[in-house]
């Protein structure tokens, strides 16, 4: 049986760094930037983290909001959620993430479509 995707990654420590990556990217990005003007890098880092590694077998807890209560209201783009994804893809690149990895945690962001866009 394959490890759980939490180990494939190589657990928190390697997590972490991925999704500090990709909360520097999206504050560079100027389809989205403008969306984290007010945000605190660090607290969105933390628990953006901690969100990822709960959801694919870690055993972090995550105390944020659920998906759909953390977006709503924000009338989020169908362009703005792709360019979310294309820099979580970036930031799996940059951290010499293996394909098949790859494939798992987009196939993981895509299925939130529903629960961030347009609401
Ligand atoms: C699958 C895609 C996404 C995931 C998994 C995700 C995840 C999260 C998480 C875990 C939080 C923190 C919730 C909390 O504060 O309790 C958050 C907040 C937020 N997200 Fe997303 N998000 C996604 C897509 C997007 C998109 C496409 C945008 C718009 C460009 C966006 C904009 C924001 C903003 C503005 C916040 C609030 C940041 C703050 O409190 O400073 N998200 N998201």
């Amino acid at each position: 049986m394959k490890a759980p995707l939490y180990e494939r990654l190589g657990g928190f420590d390697r997590i972490s760094k991925i999704v500090n990556d990709l909360v520097d990217l999206h504050i560079a990005n100027p389809l989205i930037n403008a969306r984290f003007a007010n945000s605190d890098a660090a607290a969105l880092k933390q628990k953006a983290t901690a969100f990822f590694c709960a959801g694919i077998g870690g055993t972090e807890t995550y105390t944020g909001k659920d998906m759909v209560s953390a977006h709503k209201g924000m009338n989020i783009s169908e362009q703005e959620f792709i360019a979310v994804i294309d820099d979580a893809l970036a930031a799996l690149d940059k951290n010499g993430v293996g394909a098949e990895e790859r494939m798992e945690v987009l196939a993981i962001l895509y299925s939130m479509k529903s629960q961030v866009t347009r609401l």
